[in-house]
């Protein structure tokens, strides 16, 4: 049990006191920023005239020795040590001796560790940014190979009209596009640097906090330094905006599981992304698809944690704090997996186009269309509206599409319908026409394609 703080004690921690208390278990995931804040750190101090530059290249070395060390796997994080702060502070003083034990001067672990979890969830945001990029470029030509790719569009998973798969896809490349930039609105905002807050009333040493905050690219220091080691803001805020982006995952997951299932086959799951059953010989599962959809639940349990862990508690630090990273670390993993195998399988999928266009043609997604035909043949809305319905109810009753109708059956409903509606009611027609902003028509998906494009390329 290495200990920072024996001195005002008569008495050994119970062991189990001691295990409870302890985060080396998870902290030590952050050993890379743990270290480079104190490099920082040290920078400083001697800047300041607190260390001396001898003082300081000897913690800097020693520093580095640790790091590399951990690195190559010759010193390895064990739970002897309360938390990784601990563990690195104890190890620079084996190393070079007294001088090691000059390195906390004017810090607290509550702005070291406040500060460390900030590089942690900065390193990750600029990790998981690309990975979205990634995604959004398979998107993106899935698009531009399926801008005549007809299929229904729903509502209420009912068949609606026709759309493209372009069209379709389009809709997920906003969603994960507006993750990304929520990504970076987070990054921006929690860009402060909290070292130099002390435990929580700053330090009488003078710190020069602005020259911390720009050696470790921060924008400036952070205002208050009772709101520094106690914000926890900007966890929340990543672990929604990660919530968002499972959400966005599990709603294409649940559609993919639909369009594999055998009344849809509108995608074939590349062998690679989908798996068997021990039974049944006939099956192939879309498991990706549902173990995305299902970790959503872990991601939007963090979240909750999250908001009520810190629901309550009064400034400044308090040790419920501690339990901001085991359950953020594993929401950040979650959705960094989940994005890296949902693309993987996106990006191999195969999609039935034939099927696709059947199923928009036998589900009557034409009969808007049909209906506006009628009206530029000079009947009235409401009334076109009744015709087709009628026409809707006798193609049921015959199991045909408004397609396959004949055209003295279409007469028999009004005279003003001619042979020319079968072209009107075509799927490429209807498609065709709907061309306002960010409609599925040929124009307007060129410029939805084309707007994407230069944004990928920025
Ligand atoms: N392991 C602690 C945490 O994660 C570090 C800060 C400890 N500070 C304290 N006052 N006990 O929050």
């Amino acid at each position: 049990m290495a200990q920072l703080w024996g001195g005002r004690f008569t008495k050994e921690t119970d062991k189990l006191v001691y295990n409870f208390n302890a985060s080396i278990s998870f902290d030590q995931k952050f050993y890379r920023q743990d270290i480079r804040g104190s490099l920082a750190h040290v920078r400083m101090l001697a800047k300041q005239g607190i260390l001396t530059e001898q003082e300081r290249d000897q913690i800097i070395d020693g520093l580095n020795g640790i790091l590399r060390d951990v690195e190559n796997g010759t010193l390895s994080i064990t739970d002897e040590y309360e938390d990784i702060h601990s563990f690195v502070e104890a190890n620079l003083i084996d190393r070079i001796g007294d001088v090691g034990k000059k390195l906390h001067t004017g810090r607290s672990r509550n702005d070291q560790v406040a500060l460390d979890m900030k590089l942690y969830v900065r390193d990750e945001i600029d990790e998981l940014d690309p990975i979205l990029k990634k995604l959004l470029l398979v998107i993106e030509r899935i698009m531009e190979e399926n801008t005549e790719t007809y299929m229904p569009g729903f509502t209420h998973l009912q068949k609606a009209q026709p759309v493209t798969l372009a069209h379709h896809f389009g809709a997920y490349f906003e969603m994960f596009r507006r993750d990304r930039s929520r990504l970076a609105d987070i990054r921006r905002r929690m860009n402060t640097c909290p070292l130099g807050a002390g435990a929580l009333a700053g330090t009488t040493y003078p710190l020069d906090r602005a020259y911390t905050a720009q050696l470790l690219d921060f924008d400036e220091p952070t205002a208050n330094s009772m709101d520094s080691v106690s914000d926890r803001d900007y966890i929340i805020e990543l672990l929604s905006a990660l919530s968002t982006i499972q959400m966005h995952l599990s709603r294409f997951s649940e559609e993919i599981c639909i369009w594999n299932s055998n009344e849809y086959r509108f995608v074939e799951i590349d062998d690679a992304y989908s798996t068997g059953s021990s039974i049944m010989p006939q099956k192939k599962n879309p498991d990706i698809a549902e173990l995305v959809r299902g970790k959503t639940g872990r991601v939007y349990g963090a979240l909750m944690q999250m908001l009520t862990s810190m629901k309550g508690l009064p400034l400044a630090y308090n040790k419920d704090m501690q339990e901001d990273k085991e359950l953020t670390f594993d929401a950040i993993d979650t959705v960094k997996g989940c994005v890296v195998l949902f693309t993987g399988m996106l990006d191999t999928m195969k999609f039935r186009k034939d099927i696709m266009e059947q199923s928009a043609k036998h589900g009557f997604t034409n009969a808007t269309d049909v209906a506006d035909y009628l009206v530029r043949k000079g009947i009235p809305f409401r009334d076109a509206h009744g015709i087709t319905g009628r026409l809707v109810l006798d193609c049921l009753d015959r199991g045909c599409s408004l397609d396959d109708l004949p055209l003295e059956e279409f007469r028999r409903y009004s005279p003003v319908i001619d042979s020319d509606i079968y072209e009107a009611i075509s799927m490429k027609t209807c498609v065709e026409r709907r061309n306002t902003t960010g409609a599925p028509g040929p124009e307007a998906i060129r410029a939805e394609i084309e707007r994407n494009r230069k944004y990928l390329s920025a």
